[in-house]
């Protein structure tokens, strides 16, 4: 339905055969560690201002053997494989996925990944994957993240202006924030050319380019060497062969050659001409050297029936709600329209491009029929039980569209495809605010009358409490027989309140799926109109559903009884099975739930030991929409201690795009680092239906 063919070639270079490139490799170690950098420093500058690429080593946990012998019996059958003919006949399928903090900051609304979790010949190919894009991730990271530190260093004092900035006036001020807030889309290809007995003569030649001599639109590009699989029907995997060759790269003095990867090289970078584009015109009044987008080209060499060259990438783009310097448009509509079918492709080119980009990324994007281009992916229409020809029925247009009825405007939410009537629908706005929103944190809210309201809102005090990131409070007793008397106190207005058992697991930290006390400001929940608010608020144990993270997916309880509530001063309970219930108390600036019971959803706490819970806040709208504030909890009820920090995963806070990685002036240089780089980098998301052409 909407294809939309970018390209433009350089006039086809014949590659140069003969001539071979050898990349500067560095290590993972000396990007990370300060001391060992400075001894690389002007290799790893001239590498990216001459070349435009390098590649990473000594990647620890990479699982990249593992990824390329999966790879093949899942692409073979997975559902979501998609599959082009390139210009030479070879036949390239691919598995699409994107990493993105938007995952947080969006919370979710859409299925986590496409990689095909559930299907039997994937679960190796899933499990390795998991991994190796996680530490994958750390590498992009590092790379980013010292770059972003040379990068610095070169800028004067005055040149202080953000590199980017998003309609809001959120700023990201280096390269580091972009990278950290940036999509990244990830593309595990494999190419197989059919076998042509008739020209041998071809055998080792490069006659024809797989794909055309381009620079990638992105940032930069991280990837795999190629490497040649071979079938294996004895065993689960295929044979890794070795890497094979055929990528050619332009040289700054206009020689083509062909790049030469060894073993040892985890990864490549290639600088992409996102660095024409914003990058490298923001610095150029410094003292830093352009840095290069590389040209560069895929010849497949030939190889037996029975092989496949297999392949990793992963571009990283801007962020999607940061507006272009130049277009002013944010990168994600830009990548809309380009994909878009009513865009011109000469306009579409033109916005894609920096000026002076000779050449152009090759891209096919395609929303197959059946499917809408709808919240950054290609949503199926059947599922969502609408077509055009049923839109038109009712005289109105098929549209993505949020449940307030509303037109997608290319930012986060709820949407999906709907029929409307187009050009009277708005455009989406911000959910509407609570009635006492904001609250009057001058006077009435703040820090001492928080504290008076834990005060005036307990039966007795309770023994033990830990703050959470400084916005809430839970405190808890343990009673007899296995009862713990617990309160989570939050200091916002009462949108919603929920804690609870994160689902092992389970996406998104383990949200999806979680079993959790979810307290809610009033009844008949309509995603179209929230809450209505007349109606008495209610304390609940619901459980979230398994893939979408939207309330109307899951606002019914699984257990419910009579709440009474109260506001302030008198805290009213409902019961449970497990003790003597679940209870609310707010006001016009606080929010409390307090439980007296032996566990939730009929499943006791750990009171002998620890339990893990999440909790979740919104104190601005009565939509349950995004929560405002939400974290990890670990209590040792005994012991008396808790701490909200996760050693896996920081549920962070999701309003504004914060940098996820530690500022790069603070040299990162410790394996302690490459953890919390790890964090930034370990959401898997949903796929964005692009297919980037890549070698
Ligand atoms: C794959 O190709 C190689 C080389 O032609 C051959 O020796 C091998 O038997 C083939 N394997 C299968 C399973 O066809
Ligand atoms: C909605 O947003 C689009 C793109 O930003 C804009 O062109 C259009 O005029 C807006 N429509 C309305 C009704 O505001
Ligand atoms: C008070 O509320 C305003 C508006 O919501 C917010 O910008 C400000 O940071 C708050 N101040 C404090 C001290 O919480
Ligand atoms: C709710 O409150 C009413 C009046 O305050 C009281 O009569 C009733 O018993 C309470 N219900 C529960 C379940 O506590
Ligand atoms: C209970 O807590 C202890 C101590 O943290 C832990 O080792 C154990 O696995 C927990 N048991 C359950 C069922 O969670």
């Amino acid at each position: 339905m909407i294809l939309s063919v970018l390209l433009a070639v350089f006039s086809a270079i014949a590659a140069d055969a003969s001539k071979v490139f050898h990349p500067l490799h560095v290590s993972l170690r000396q990007l990370v560690n300060q001391h060992e950098f400075e001894l690389i420093r002007k290799d790893f500058l001239q590498a990216l201002t001459q070349d435009g690429m390098l590649t990473i080593r000594g990647i620890p946990d990479l699982y990249k053997q593992d990824v390329l012998q999966a790879m093949e019996p899942c692409i073979n059958k997975a559902k979501a494989t998609q599959e082009a003919t390139l210009r030479d006949g070879t036949r390239r399928r691919t598995l699409a996925t994107h990493t993105s903090p938007d995952d947080s900051i969006a919370e979710g609304f859409r299925k986590a990944s496409v990689l095909p979790e559930d299907e039997v010949h994937c679960q190796d190919f899933v499990d390795a994957s998991e991994r190796f894009r996680a530490a994958a991730g750390v590498a992009t990271n590092a790379f980013a993240s010292r770059l972003a530190s040379v990068l610095r260093e070169g800028q004067d004092e005055a040149g202080d202006r953000p590199l980017l900035v998003t309609r809001n006036g959120y700023a990201f001020h280096d390269f580091l924030d972009v990278v950290a807030n940036g999509d990244h889309l990830e593309h595990f290809h494999s190419y197989h050319t059919p076998v042509s007995p008739s020209s041998p003569s071809n055998f080792g030649k490069t006659t024809d380019e797989t794909i055309e001599w381009h620079v990638d639109q992105g940032l930069f590009i991280v990837f795999t060497p190629g490497t040649l699989v071979r079938e294996d029907p004895s065993a689960a995997g295929s044979a890794i062969e070795g890497l094979t060759g055929g990528f050619y790269v332009r040289l700054s003095d206009g020689s083509t050659a062909e790049a030469k990867f060894c073993e040892e090289d985890d990864l490549v970078i290639l600088l992409g001409d996102g660095f024409n584009q914003y990058i490298n015109p923001h610095y150029q009044d410094n003292n830093v050297p352009l840095l290069r987008a590389v040209p560069h080209a895929l010849s497949m060499i030939p190889h037996q029936a029975n092989e496949s060259r297999v392949w990793y990438g992963r571009m990283v783009l801007p962020p999607a709600n940061a507006v272009h310097p130049v277009h002013d448009e944010t990168f994600g509509r830009l990548r809309d329209m380009v994909v878009g079918e009513n865009t011109p492709k000469d306009k579409a080119i033109a916005l894609a491009c920096s000026s002076s980009a000779q050449a152009r990324e090759l891209q096919t994007t395609t929303c197959e029929e059946g499917t809408l281009l709808c919240w950054h992916e290609c949503m199926s229409l059947e599922e969502h039980e609408v077509s055009e020809d049923i839109c038109a029925q009712q005289g109105l247009d098929l549209w993505c569209i949020n449940p307030r009825g509303q037109l997608w405007d290319h930012r986060h939410g709820d949407f999906f495809p709907g029929c409307i009537d187009a050009a009277k629908a708005e455009n989406a706005t911000e959910f509407p605010r609570l009635p006492n929103y904001p609250r009057d944190n001058v006077t009435a809210c703040t820090a001492e009358t928080f504290q008076s309201f834990l005060l005036d809102n307990q039966e007795a005090a309770f023994e033990n409490s830990v703050d959470l990131d400084g916005v809430a409070v839970f405190e808890w007793t343990v009673l007899n027989n296995n009862i713990i008397r617990g309160r989570l106190a939050y200091n916002g207005l009462f949108g919603y309140l929920a804690l609870g058992y994160p689902s092992a697991g389970g996406d998104k930290n383990g949200m999806h799926g979680a079993e959790i006390i979810m307290a809610i400001p009033g009844g008949n929940y309509d995603a179209a109109i929230g809450f209505d608010l007349t109606m008495q608020p209610s304390i609940n144990e619901y459980v979230i559903d398994p893939e979408k993270s939207a309330f109307r997916f899951w606002d019914t309880p699984v257990s419910m009884t009579d709440t009474n509530v109260s506001t302030s001063s008198s805290s009213a309970r409902n019961g449970n099975d497990m003790g003597d219930g679940y209870s609310i108390a707010y006001d016009d600036c606080f929010t409390a739930i307090t439980f007296e019971s032996m566990g939730f959803h009929g499943k006791p706490f750990n009171v002998s030991g620890s339990d893990h819970f999440i909790w979740a806040a919104n104190g601005e709208d009565y939509f349950a929409a995004y929560h405002t504030n939400r974290g990890h909890l670990h209590v040792n009820w005994l012991a008396g201690e808790a701490s909200d920090h996760d050693h896996a995963n920081d549920g962070g806070h999701d309003d504004e795009p914060t940098p996820a990685i530690p500022p790069a002036s603070t040299p990162v240089a410790s394996s302690a680092s490459i953890a919390i780089l790890a964090k930034a980098t370990s959401l898997v998301t949903a796929a964005m239906v692009l297919l980037l052409n890549q070698a």
